[in-house]
Protein backbone atom coordinates (compact mmCIF):
# COMPACT_ATOMS: atom_id res chain seq x y z
CA UNK A 1 0.00 0.00 0.00
CA UNK A 2 1.43 3.45 -0.96
CA UNK A 3 1.76 6.11 1.39
CA UNK A 4 2.12 10.08 0.33
CA UNK A 5 4.69 12.07 1.97
CA UNK A 6 3.52 15.76 1.97
CA UNK A 7 5.54 19.04 2.77
CA UNK A 8 4.13 22.10 3.79
CA UNK A 9 3.46 24.88 3.95
CA UNK A 10 3.72 25.60 -0.04
CA UNK A 11 1.99 27.85 -2.70
CA UNK A 12 0.71 26.46 -5.52
CA UNK A 13 0.96 28.65 -8.78
CA UNK A 14 0.39 27.50 -12.24
CA UNK A 15 -2.21 25.36 -14.85
CA UNK A 16 -3.58 22.35 -14.53
CA UNK A 17 -5.65 20.12 -16.80
CA UNK A 18 -8.87 18.85 -15.08
CA UNK A 19 -9.71 14.97 -16.54
CA UNK A 20 -12.99 13.73 -17.55
CA UNK A 21 -15.65 13.10 -14.68
CA UNK A 22 -15.16 9.70 -12.94
CA UNK A 23 -18.80 9.76 -12.07
CA UNK A 24 -20.01 10.97 -15.47
CA UNK A 25 -18.18 8.06 -17.32
CA UNK A 26 -18.86 4.79 -15.00
CA UNK A 27 -23.11 4.91 -16.35
CA UNK A 28 -21.96 6.24 -19.46
CA UNK A 29 -20.13 2.81 -19.62
CA UNK A 30 -22.74 1.06 -18.47
CA UNK A 31 -25.72 2.81 -21.15
CA UNK A 32 -22.97 0.78 -23.71
CA UNK A 33 -25.01 -2.57 -22.67
CA UNK A 34 -27.77 -1.28 -23.80
CA UNK A 35 -27.03 -1.58 -27.31
CA UNK A 36 -24.92 -4.63 -29.25
CA UNK A 37 -21.76 -3.15 -30.98
CA UNK A 38 -18.92 -1.26 -30.37
CA UNK A 39 -19.29 2.14 -28.30
CA UNK A 40 -16.25 4.47 -27.89
CA UNK A 41 -16.38 6.83 -24.66
CA UNK A 42 -13.57 9.49 -24.89
CA UNK A 43 -12.01 11.74 -22.38
CA UNK A 44 -12.54 8.32 -19.42
CA UNK A 45 -9.98 9.13 -16.69
CA UNK A 46 -7.32 6.23 -15.82
CA UNK A 47 -8.49 5.42 -12.29
CA UNK A 48 -8.88 2.33 -10.35
CA UNK A 49 -12.34 2.40 -10.16
CA UNK A 50 -12.66 2.57 -14.15
CA UNK A 51 -10.77 0.08 -14.30
CA UNK A 52 -12.76 -1.97 -11.41
CA UNK A 53 -15.97 -1.57 -13.55
CA UNK A 54 -13.94 -2.09 -16.89
CA UNK A 55 -13.63 -5.52 -15.84
CA UNK A 56 -17.10 -5.72 -14.69
CA UNK A 57 -18.27 -5.14 -17.99
CA UNK A 58 -16.05 -7.82 -19.22
CA UNK A 59 -17.50 -10.48 -16.81
CA UNK A 60 -20.99 -9.32 -18.33
CA UNK A 61 -19.39 -10.57 -21.98
CA UNK A 62 -18.27 -7.43 -23.04
CA UNK A 63 -14.64 -6.93 -24.85
CA UNK A 64 -12.85 -3.60 -22.79
CA UNK A 65 -10.32 -2.00 -23.91
CA UNK A 66 -7.93 2.02 -24.14
CA UNK A 67 -6.99 2.77 -27.90
CA UNK A 68 -4.09 4.47 -28.66
CA UNK A 69 -5.99 8.05 -27.59
CA UNK A 70 -7.03 6.72 -24.62
CA UNK A 71 -10.55 6.31 -25.25
CA UNK A 72 -12.43 3.59 -23.83
CA UNK A 73 -13.52 0.90 -26.41
CA UNK A 74 -16.75 -1.34 -25.35
CA UNK A 75 -17.65 -4.07 -27.62
CA UNK A 76 -21.48 -5.42 -25.96
CA UNK A 77 -22.15 -7.23 -28.90
CA UNK A 78 -21.95 -10.49 -26.18
CA UNK A 79 -23.54 -10.16 -22.65
CA UNK A 80 -23.75 -13.91 -21.74
CA UNK A 81 -23.55 -13.44 -18.33
CA UNK A 82 -25.84 -10.86 -16.79
CA UNK A 83 -24.26 -10.91 -13.50
CA UNK A 84 -22.60 -8.41 -11.15
CA UNK A 85 -20.64 -9.77 -9.09
CA UNK A 86 -19.98 -9.91 -5.20
CA UNK A 87 -16.13 -9.73 -5.35
CA UNK A 88 -16.38 -6.78 -7.75
CA UNK A 89 -19.44 -4.70 -6.00
CA UNK A 90 -17.73 -4.86 -2.46
CA UNK A 91 -14.90 -2.77 -4.19
CA UNK A 92 -17.44 -0.32 -5.82
CA UNK A 93 -21.02 0.56 -4.99
CA UNK A 94 -21.04 2.39 -8.47
CA UNK A 95 -21.43 -1.32 -9.83
CA UNK A 96 -25.29 -1.01 -9.20
CA UNK A 97 -25.33 1.04 -11.98
CA UNK A 98 -25.34 -1.91 -14.53
CA UNK A 99 -28.66 -3.01 -12.84
CA UNK A 100 -30.79 -0.90 -15.40
CA UNK A 101 -29.12 -1.79 -18.66
CA UNK A 102 -29.15 -5.57 -17.90
CA UNK A 103 -32.60 -6.01 -17.44
CA UNK A 104 -32.95 -3.74 -20.19
CA UNK A 105 -31.02 -5.71 -22.54
CA UNK A 106 -31.36 -9.34 -21.17
CA UNK A 107 -34.57 -9.71 -19.29
CA UNK A 108 -32.76 -10.56 -16.28
CA UNK A 109 -30.10 -9.51 -14.33
CA UNK A 110 -28.69 -10.79 -10.90
CA UNK A 111 -26.39 -8.30 -8.95
CA UNK A 112 -24.40 -8.59 -5.74
CA UNK A 113 -26.49 -5.54 -3.25
CA UNK A 114 -23.87 -2.97 -2.41
CA UNK A 115 -23.42 -2.65 1.77
CA UNK A 116 -22.63 0.33 3.41
CA UNK A 117 -19.64 1.84 3.25
CA UNK A 118 -17.17 4.84 4.76
CA UNK A 119 -19.91 7.26 3.92
CA UNK A 120 -22.67 5.93 5.19
CA UNK A 121 -25.73 2.99 4.74
CA UNK A 122 -26.04 3.81 1.25
CA UNK A 123 -29.39 2.08 0.32
CA UNK A 124 -30.97 1.08 -2.62
CA UNK A 125 -34.58 1.04 -2.46
CA UNK A 126 -35.12 3.86 -4.95
CA UNK A 127 -33.38 1.96 -7.48
CA UNK A 128 -35.27 -0.92 -6.99
CA UNK A 129 -38.34 0.45 -6.31
CA UNK A 130 -38.20 2.40 -10.17
CA UNK A 131 -37.14 -0.78 -11.88
CA UNK A 132 -40.27 -2.32 -9.87
CA UNK A 133 -42.44 0.39 -11.30
CA UNK A 134 -41.24 -0.33 -14.88
CA UNK A 135 -42.53 -4.09 -14.31
CA UNK A 136 -39.39 -5.61 -12.98
CA UNK A 137 -39.86 -8.57 -10.22
CA UNK A 138 -37.03 -8.45 -7.97
CA UNK A 139 -36.25 -10.58 -5.31
CA UNK A 140 -33.65 -10.87 -3.08
CA UNK A 141 -31.40 -14.61 -2.89
CA UNK A 142 -27.98 -15.32 -1.20
CA UNK A 143 -26.82 -11.46 -1.50
CA UNK A 144 -27.86 -10.42 -4.41
CA UNK A 145 -30.37 -8.99 -6.55
CA UNK A 146 -32.58 -10.71 -8.97
CA UNK A 147 -34.49 -8.72 -11.35
CA UNK A 148 -36.47 -10.45 -13.86
CA UNK A 149 -38.94 -8.91 -17.05
CA UNK A 150 -39.08 -11.65 -19.29
CA UNK A 151 -41.30 -9.57 -21.58
CA UNK A 152 -40.10 -6.21 -21.16
CA UNK A 153 -40.62 -3.58 -19.11
CA UNK A 154 -43.56 -0.72 -19.37
CA UNK A 155 -43.34 2.70 -18.87
CA UNK A 156 -44.54 4.38 -16.10
CA UNK A 157 -45.09 7.96 -13.90
CA UNK A 158 -42.62 7.78 -11.25
CA UNK A 159 -41.46 9.22 -8.02
CA UNK A 160 -37.99 8.91 -6.99
CA UNK A 161 -37.20 10.91 -4.61
CA UNK A 162 -36.46 9.51 -1.05
CA UNK A 163 -35.68 11.32 2.31
CA UNK A 164 -32.50 12.83 1.48
CA UNK A 165 -34.00 14.18 -1.66
CA UNK A 166 -33.40 12.63 -5.49
CA UNK A 167 -30.37 9.99 -6.13
CA UNK A 168 -27.77 10.26 -8.60
CA UNK A 169 -27.37 6.28 -9.63
CA UNK A 170 -30.77 5.07 -9.26
CA UNK A 171 -32.17 7.93 -12.08
CA UNK A 172 -29.33 6.55 -13.96
CA UNK A 173 -30.84 2.95 -13.67
CA UNK A 174 -34.18 3.42 -14.03
CA UNK A 175 -33.43 6.25 -17.06
CA UNK A 176 -31.18 3.84 -18.70
CA UNK A 177 -34.14 0.63 -17.90
CA UNK A 178 -36.88 3.13 -19.31
CA UNK A 179 -35.17 4.15 -22.80
CA UNK A 180 -36.18 0.57 -23.99
CA UNK A 181 -39.53 0.23 -22.17
CA UNK A 182 -42.79 0.13 -24.32
CA UNK A 183 -44.42 3.40 -23.83
CA UNK A 184 -43.61 6.27 -21.81
CA UNK A 185 -42.05 6.64 -18.64
CA UNK A 186 -42.00 10.15 -16.50
CA UNK A 187 -39.30 10.17 -13.71
CA UNK A 188 -40.00 13.02 -11.38
CA UNK A 189 -37.71 14.23 -8.61
CA UNK A 190 -34.96 12.73 -10.77
CA UNK A 191 -31.25 13.90 -9.91
CA UNK A 192 -30.18 17.06 -12.05
CA UNK A 193 -26.72 16.32 -11.66
CA UNK A 194 -24.75 17.39 -14.88
CA UNK A 195 -23.63 13.54 -14.62
CA UNK A 196 -27.18 12.66 -15.34
CA UNK A 197 -27.60 14.90 -17.90
CA UNK A 198 -24.56 14.02 -19.64
CA UNK A 199 -25.48 10.21 -19.68
CA UNK A 200 -29.04 11.56 -21.02
CA UNK A 201 -27.16 13.02 -24.02
CA UNK A 202 -25.02 10.25 -24.28
CA UNK A 203 -28.66 7.94 -24.79
CA UNK A 204 -30.15 10.39 -27.07
CA UNK A 205 -27.43 9.98 -29.26
CA UNK A 206 -27.56 6.18 -29.01
CA UNK A 207 -31.00 6.40 -30.49
CA UNK A 208 -33.29 7.08 -27.15
CA UNK A 209 -35.92 9.85 -26.81
CA UNK A 210 -35.10 11.42 -23.19
CA UNK A 211 -36.86 15.02 -22.40
CA UNK A 212 -36.42 17.31 -19.67
CA UNK A 213 -32.31 16.58 -19.60
CA UNK A 214 -30.56 18.57 -16.51
CA UNK A 215 -34.46 19.07 -14.84
CA UNK A 216 -36.29 17.17 -11.93
CA UNK A 217 -38.83 15.69 -14.59
CA UNK A 218 -37.23 12.85 -17.42
CA UNK A 219 -39.58 11.97 -19.84
CA UNK A 220 -38.73 8.92 -21.44
CA UNK A 221 -40.46 7.36 -24.85
CA UNK A 222 -39.19 4.27 -24.83
CA UNK A 223 -37.87 2.84 -28.45
CA UNK A 224 -37.03 -0.63 -29.61
CA UNK A 225 -33.22 -0.58 -29.64
CA UNK A 226 -30.44 1.63 -29.65
CA UNK A 227 -27.28 2.17 -31.12
CA UNK A 228 -23.72 2.31 -30.03
CA UNK A 229 -22.50 5.50 -30.09
CA UNK A 230 -19.16 7.40 -29.74
CA UNK A 231 -19.37 9.78 -27.23
CA UNK A 232 -17.33 12.36 -24.67
CA UNK A 233 -17.74 12.82 -21.29
CA UNK A 234 -17.52 15.90 -19.15
CA UNK A 235 -15.25 17.65 -17.08
CA UNK A 236 -14.79 16.68 -13.46
CA UNK A 237 -16.45 19.56 -11.27
CA UNK A 238 -15.17 17.87 -8.05
CA UNK A 239 -12.02 17.04 -9.50
CA UNK A 240 -12.03 20.96 -10.57
CA UNK A 241 -13.22 21.70 -6.76
CA UNK A 242 -10.70 20.27 -5.27
CA UNK A 243 -8.12 21.88 -7.36
CA UNK A 244 -9.51 25.18 -6.68
CA UNK A 245 -9.22 24.67 -2.45
CA UNK A 246 -5.56 23.77 -3.12
CA UNK A 247 -5.20 27.39 -4.81
CA UNK A 248 -7.48 28.67 -2.36
CA UNK A 249 -5.51 27.42 1.07
CA UNK A 250 -2.10 27.32 -0.12
CA UNK A 251 -2.77 31.60 -1.20
CA UNK A 252 -1.73 30.59 -4.25
CA UNK A 253 -3.11 30.85 -8.10
CA UNK A 254 -3.99 28.33 -10.22
CA UNK A 255 -5.75 27.99 -14.01
CA UNK A 256 -7.74 25.40 -14.53
CA UNK A 257 -7.98 24.00 -18.10
CA UNK A 258 -11.33 21.95 -19.31
CA UNK A 259 -13.16 23.64 -16.26
CA UNK A 260 -17.44 24.04 -16.70
CA UNK A 261 -18.07 26.77 -14.42
CA UNK A 262 -21.65 26.77 -15.07
CA UNK A 263 -21.80 23.30 -13.24
CA UNK A 264 -20.17 24.49 -10.54
CA UNK A 265 -22.10 27.69 -9.46
CA UNK A 266 -22.88 26.71 -5.76
CA UNK A 267 -19.26 25.43 -5.30
CA UNK A 268 -18.05 29.50 -7.02
CA UNK A 269 -20.20 31.15 -4.86
CA UNK A 270 -18.85 29.50 -1.55
CA UNK A 271 -15.44 30.13 -2.31
CA UNK A 272 -15.83 33.86 -3.66
CA UNK A 273 -17.87 34.28 -0.34
CA UNK A 274 -14.87 33.58 1.74
CA UNK A 275 -12.63 35.83 -0.50
CA UNK A 276 -11.02 33.54 -3.37
CA UNK A 277 -11.34 34.75 -6.60
CA UNK A 278 -12.73 32.69 -9.38
CA UNK A 279 -12.81 34.13 -12.95
CA UNK A 280 -13.54 32.35 -16.12
CA UNK A 281 -10.79 31.97 -18.51
CA UNK A 282 -10.63 30.24 -22.15
CA UNK A 283 -12.08 26.68 -21.50
CA UNK A 284 -11.53 27.16 -17.97
CA UNK A 285 -10.98 29.84 -14.89
CA UNK A 286 -8.21 31.09 -13.08
CA UNK A 287 -8.51 31.05 -8.84
CA UNK A 288 -7.01 32.97 -6.90
CA UNK A 289 -6.08 32.89 -2.57
CA UNK A 290 -5.44 34.54 -0.16
CA UNK A 291 -5.03 34.98 3.88
CA UNK A 292 -7.41 35.72 5.78
CA UNK A 293 -9.45 33.26 4.55
CA UNK A 294 -13.52 34.61 6.01
CA UNK A 295 -15.48 31.82 7.81
CA UNK A 296 -19.03 30.67 5.84
CA UNK A 297 -21.61 28.53 6.08
CA UNK A 298 -22.17 25.43 3.91
CA UNK A 299 -25.17 23.08 3.49
CA UNK A 300 -24.23 19.98 0.84
CA UNK A 301 -27.52 18.95 -1.11
CA UNK A 302 -28.21 17.63 -4.58
CA UNK A 303 -27.58 19.36 -7.59
CA UNK A 304 -27.48 22.61 -7.89
CA UNK A 305 -26.87 23.03 -4.30
CA UNK A 306 -23.64 22.58 -2.54
CA UNK A 307 -21.84 19.17 -3.30
CA UNK A 308 -21.46 16.40 -0.78
CA UNK A 309 -18.44 15.50 -2.76
CA UNK A 310 -16.15 18.58 -1.62
CA UNK A 311 -17.82 18.90 2.05
CA UNK A 312 -14.53 17.28 3.04
CA UNK A 313 -12.22 19.54 1.22
CA UNK A 314 -14.04 22.74 2.10
CA UNK A 315 -14.31 21.90 5.56
CA UNK A 316 -10.35 22.10 5.53
CA UNK A 317 -9.91 25.46 3.95
CA UNK A 318 -12.53 27.04 6.30
CA UNK A 319 -10.67 25.40 9.38
CA UNK A 320 -7.92 27.89 8.70
CA UNK A 321 -10.48 30.99 8.63
CA UNK A 322 -10.45 33.52 10.61
CA UNK A 323 -13.61 32.74 12.40
CA UNK A 324 -16.40 29.93 12.84
CA UNK A 325 -18.10 28.27 10.08
CA UNK A 326 -20.89 25.52 10.28
CA UNK A 327 -21.11 22.62 7.72
CA UNK A 328 -24.22 20.83 7.55
CA UNK A 329 -24.00 17.68 5.58
CA UNK A 330 -27.82 17.06 4.41
CA UNK A 331 -27.07 14.28 1.45
CA UNK A 332 -24.83 11.18 3.42
CA UNK A 333 -25.18 12.76 6.94
CA UNK A 334 -22.69 10.33 8.58
CA UNK A 335 -20.17 11.74 5.71
CA UNK A 336 -17.63 12.91 8.15
CA UNK A 337 -14.72 10.29 8.79
CA UNK A 338 -12.05 13.34 7.99
CA UNK A 339 -13.08 15.11 10.90
CA UNK A 340 -11.00 13.45 13.44
CA UNK A 341 -8.12 12.86 11.23
CA UNK A 342 -8.45 16.86 10.74
CA UNK A 343 -8.29 17.51 14.55
CA UNK A 344 -4.96 15.42 14.84
CA UNK A 345 -3.50 18.22 12.30
CA UNK A 346 -4.68 20.97 14.50
CA UNK A 347 -7.87 21.86 13.22
CA UNK A 348 -11.00 22.58 15.58
CA UNK A 349 -13.81 20.69 14.56
CA UNK A 350 -17.20 19.96 16.42
CA UNK A 351 -19.73 17.39 15.28
CA UNK A 352 -23.05 17.43 16.04
CA UNK A 353 -25.00 14.65 14.30
CA UNK A 354 -25.01 16.06 10.41
CA UNK A 355 -23.19 19.33 11.58
CA UNK A 356 -19.98 20.59 12.14
CA UNK A 357 -18.97 23.17 13.20
CA UNK A 358 -15.38 24.42 12.37
CA UNK A 359 -13.81 27.16 14.83
CA UNK A 360 -11.07 28.87 12.89
CA UNK A 361 -7.17 28.09 13.56
CA UNK A 362 -4.37 30.24 12.52
CA UNK A 363 -2.41 27.07 11.05
CA UNK A 364 -2.86 22.88 10.34
CA UNK A 365 0.43 20.98 11.75
CA UNK A 366 1.77 18.38 10.03
CA UNK A 367 0.78 14.52 11.55
CA UNK A 368 0.28 10.84 10.14
CA UNK A 369 -3.14 10.45 9.24
CA UNK A 370 -5.43 7.86 7.79
CA UNK A 371 -7.00 7.98 4.35
CA UNK A 372 -10.44 6.97 4.81
CA UNK A 373 -12.90 7.29 1.79
CA UNK A 374 -12.33 9.02 -1.82
CA UNK A 375 -13.22 12.74 -0.90
CA UNK A 376 -11.66 12.42 2.33
CA UNK A 377 -8.42 11.77 1.58
CA UNK A 378 -8.33 14.51 -0.81
CA UNK A 379 -9.45 16.43 1.81
CA UNK A 380 -6.49 15.35 3.64
CA UNK A 381 -4.00 16.09 1.04
CA UNK A 382 -5.16 19.36 0.91
CA UNK A 383 -4.63 19.84 4.79
CA UNK A 384 -1.15 18.61 3.74
CA UNK A 385 -0.45 21.20 1.49
CA UNK A 386 -1.07 24.01 4.11
CA UNK A 387 -0.01 22.12 7.04
CA UNK A 388 3.78 22.72 8.94
CA UNK A 389 5.94 19.80 8.58
CA UNK A 390 5.87 16.36 7.00
CA UNK A 391 2.17 15.02 6.61
CA UNK A 392 1.74 11.53 6.28
CA UNK A 393 -1.29 9.88 4.45
CA UNK A 394 -1.87 5.92 4.58
CA UNK A 395 -4.20 4.00 2.57
CA UNK A 396 -3.39 6.48 -0.41
CA UNK A 397 -5.48 3.75 -2.59
CA UNK A 398 -8.38 5.78 -1.72
CA UNK A 399 -7.62 8.75 -3.69
CA UNK A 400 -6.45 7.53 -6.65
CA UNK A 401 -9.72 5.15 -7.16
CA UNK A 402 -11.10 9.78 -8.08
CA UNK A 403 -7.82 11.46 -8.74
CA UNK A 404 -5.66 10.34 -11.38
CA UNK A 405 -1.73 10.50 -10.24
CA UNK A 406 -2.72 14.02 -8.16
CA UNK A 407 1.15 14.22 -7.08
CA UNK A 408 2.19 14.11 -10.77
CA UNK A 409 -0.15 16.71 -11.79
CA UNK A 410 0.27 18.79 -7.96
CA UNK A 411 3.84 18.72 -7.84
CA UNK A 412 4.64 20.85 -11.21
CA UNK A 413 2.79 23.71 -9.84
CA UNK A 414 4.59 24.06 -6.62
CA UNK A 415 3.57 20.63 -4.19
CA UNK A 416 5.78 18.49 -2.57
CA UNK A 417 4.31 15.18 -2.30
CA UNK A 418 6.07 11.98 -2.36
CA UNK A 419 4.56 8.90 -3.08
CA UNK A 420 6.04 5.82 -1.13
CA UNK A 421 5.63 2.31 -0.42
CA UNK A 422 4.60 1.60 3.02
N1 LIG B 1 -30.60 6.99 -1.14
C1 LIG B 1 -31.67 6.28 -0.65
N2 LIG B 1 -32.14 5.23 -1.37
C2 LIG B 1 -31.59 4.87 -2.57
C3 LIG B 1 -30.52 5.61 -3.07
C4 LIG B 1 -30.03 6.66 -2.33
O1 LIG B 1 -32.19 6.59 0.43
O2 LIG B 1 -32.06 3.92 -3.17
C5 LIG B 1 -30.07 8.12 -0.37
C6 LIG B 1 -28.59 7.95 -0.01
O3 LIG B 1 -28.43 7.17 1.16
C7 LIG B 1 -28.16 9.37 0.16
C8 LIG B 1 -28.96 10.11 -0.92
O4 LIG B 1 -30.08 9.26 -1.21
O5 LIG B 1 -28.55 9.85 1.42
C9 LIG B 1 -28.21 10.40 -2.20
O6 LIG B 1 -27.53 9.25 -2.67
P1 LIG B 1 -27.31 8.96 -4.21
O7 LIG B 1 -28.09 7.76 -4.60
O8 LIG B 1 -27.55 10.20 -5.00
O9 LIG B 1 -25.75 8.58 -4.26
P2 LIG B 1 -25.09 7.61 -5.33
O10 LIG B 1 -25.81 7.72 -6.61
O11 LIG B 1 -24.91 6.27 -4.73
C10 LIG B 1 -23.43 9.35 -6.36
C11 LIG B 1 -21.96 9.51 -6.49
C12 LIG B 1 -21.35 9.84 -5.13
C13 LIG B 1 -22.01 11.12 -4.63
C14 LIG B 1 -23.52 10.95 -4.59
C15 LIG B 1 -24.27 12.21 -4.19
C16 LIG B 1 -21.30 8.09 -8.32
C17 LIG B 1 -20.57 6.90 -8.78
N3 LIG B 1 -21.35 8.30 -7.01
O12 LIG B 1 -23.66 8.26 -5.46
O13 LIG B 1 -19.97 10.08 -5.36
O14 LIG B 1 -21.52 11.43 -3.35
O15 LIG B 1 -24.01 10.55 -5.88
O16 LIG B 1 -23.97 13.25 -5.05
O17 LIG B 1 -21.82 8.85 -9.12
C18 LIG B 1 -17.68 10.09 -4.84
O18 LIG B 1 -17.44 10.34 -6.03
O19 LIG B 1 -16.79 10.17 -3.95
C19 LIG B 1 -19.02 9.70 -4.44
C20 LIG B 1 -19.28 9.08 -3.29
Amino acid sequence: MDVFRIEGPVRLSGSVQINGSKNAALPIMAAAILAGGKSTVSAVPNLSDISVFSRLLEKLGCRVSRNQQGHVCIDSTVIDNPVGEYDIVRKMRASICILGPLLARCGRAEVSMPGGCAIGDRPVNLHLRGLQELGAQIHLKNGYIVAEAPSGLTGKEIFLGGPFGSTVLGTANVLMAATLAKGRTTIESAACEPEIANLADCLNKMGAKVSGIGSPRLIIEGVKRLHPVEFEVIPDRIEAGTFMVAAAITAGELALRNCRLSDMMAVVDRLRNVGVTVEPKDNGCVVAGSFPIKPADIITQPYPGFPTDLQAQFMVLLSLANGNSVIIEKVFPDRFMHVAELNRMAADLRKEGPVVIVAGVKKLIAAPVMASDLRASAALVLAGLAAEGTTTINRVYHIDRGYEKIEERLNPVGAKIAREQA
